[in-house]
């Protein structure tokens, strides 16, 4: 991928390059936004269906359906799997809000177990020893973009007869096993926040399913209940996906497996350069998994170290991010779901550890180079 140009060791790297990336598509994005704007159809219509054709068709589902956002593709996913306010729904604590928030928002009641130190991924084992008869749906995250075990978390979905909608908004293209985000889930959700691996000029979403009773709910869920123009079966809302930013995706979408491909090699030459490091631990890739590295995540080991490398990483010009300073369950917003510091120790510690390094796809060899030499130095 081409760089965006300034001397190397002054350029600024941060955790996206949408200019580099703007640069890198030309005249395509203006061509496709004007399209739509020439034919009048900004309310779903051709732009969105190509879209939804094509990640049902990459997610092995039946159907997708364009959203608002990938809040509200949790939020209608929730509504379309039956989850009643009331209902207990399984989630992981080391996320983005949004996954506990859109359970919250329709009155369900979200519950937690803890996550691999390994991963981050929600723990089998931890799953299994909170499942009770309460429990409704179980919402696991394909955190940084690498999936949870969906082949055992569908065994006890099946086991148990709950419902289980994967959170697939850090992983676009991901599988594991070779299974894909929303083979094995009755529905996953995708977010098209602008710093996703596949990202709008805006906010989007997009939800598929398997499950045909699934994929009508959907339909309606998103647009007034309704499927037949002013007949409307039951209440929904309105979450459509802007054909504007449907086109947008629809040019990025044919780049999507290359950036990937990038991805994953910037990660491998942070895994040579910074893997026998004792205070760094690079957040493991699975056997099995295409990891689609949203997030490239070291564990920086030793109580405020992590803090005082990012700042140091921020005064030579390099973004290192933190997702997440605070597990869900110790949220202010979180004090209803009823947990306490101690209850979740995994997603608490790696709260302070992790640090995620830029990634992307238009960095440079020199540029990783550049944040692996910094890292080494200053660790
Ligand atoms: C894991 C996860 N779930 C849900 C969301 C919410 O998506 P959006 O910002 O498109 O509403 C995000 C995005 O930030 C996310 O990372």
């Amino acid at each position: 991928m081409s760089p965006t140009v300034s001397s190397p060791q002054t350029r600024k790297l941060a955790p996206v390059d949408l200019a580099a990336e703007r640069a890198f598509l030309g005249s395509a994005l203006p061509e496709a936004v004007l399209r739509v704007l020439d034919s009048g159809r900004f309310v779903l219509g051709p732009e969105v269906e190509a879209l939804e054709r094509a990640f049902a068709e990459r997610c092995r589902c039946r159907a997708a359906f364009g959203v608002a956002s990938g809040t509200d593709a949790l939020v209608l996913g929730l509504l379309a799997l039956g989850v009643k306010p009331g209902d207990r729904v399984l989630t992981s604590p080391f996320t983005f809000f949004a996954t506990a928030e859109a359970i919250a928002w329709i009155g369900a009641m979200p519950c937690f177990a803890d996550v691999e130190e390994h991963s981050g991924l929600l723990d089998v084992e931890k799953v299994e020893a909170a499942l009770d008869d309460s429990i409704r749906c179980l919402l696991p995250v394909h955190l940084y973009g690498q999936m949870a075990d969906m082949r055992a978390l569908r065994a006890l979905a099946d086991e148990h007869g709950f419902s289980l909608l994967e959170d697939g908004a850090q992983a676009h293209g991901a599988e594991r096993d070779g299974i894909a985000t929303g083979e094995l889930g009755d529905a996953c959700t995708f977010s098209f926040y602008p710093t996703k691996n596949l990202g709008a000029a805006g906010e989007g979403g997009l939800v598929v399913t398997r499950d045909q009773a699934v994929a009508d709910r959907l339909a309606g869920l998103r647009d007034h209940g309704s499927r037949t123009k002013y007949r409307h079966d039951f209440i929904g809302t309105n979450s459509r996906l802007h054909a504007l930013q449907a086109a947008v995706l629809n040019v990025k979408l044919p780049h999507l497996d290359a950036w990937n491909d990038a991805r994953r090699a910037n990660a491998a030459r942070y895994d040579e350069g910074l893997g026998d490091l004792e205070s760094i631990r690079p957040m493991a890739a699975l056997p099995g998994a295409t990891h689609v590295y949203h997030q490239y995540t070291i564990r920086v080991l030793g109580e405020g170290r992590r803090d005082r490398l990012q700042e140091a990483l921020a005064a030579e010009g390099i973004h290192a991010a933190v997702h997440y300073p605070i597990p869900l369950h110790l949220q202010p917003a979180a004090e209803a779901f009823g947990y306490r510091e101690g209850d979740l120790p995994v997603a608490e510690r790696l709260a302070g550890e992790v640090l995620c390094l830029p990634v992307h796809p238009f960095l440079t060899e020199e540029d990783v180079e550049r944040i692996v030499d910094a890292i080494r130095r200053l660790a």
